[in-house]
């Protein structure tokens, strides 16, 4: 299943240091980048961010949200 195939949050308890979040949607380690977009053409990278302290995120699993790598509710908006 691919990142973006997701219908809601996937709910990460990360610890503290560097995380490469996947902004393509083609990981196969969701949510995490994997190298996939690499000769792919999808003008993405991955997002990178360090934690200095444990922290719980939401990481956008549907790909709607305007603040991706997070969720920022879109999901909910589309679904009937
Ligand atoms: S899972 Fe994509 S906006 Fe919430």
């Amino acid at each position: 299943m691919a990142l973006y195939d997701k219908k809601g949050p996937i709910i990460m308890k990360e610890e503290p240091g560097v995380k490469f979040y996947c902004m393509c949607g083609l990981t196969e380690e969701a949510p995490y980048c994997d190298g996939s977009h690499n000769g792919q053409e999808t003008g993405k990278t991955p997002y990178i961010v360090k934690f200095s302290e444990a922290k719980t995120v939401k990481i956008c699993g549907c790909g709607k949200s305007e603040r991706l790598p997070y969720c920022d509710g879109a999901h909910g908006k589309f679904e009937k």
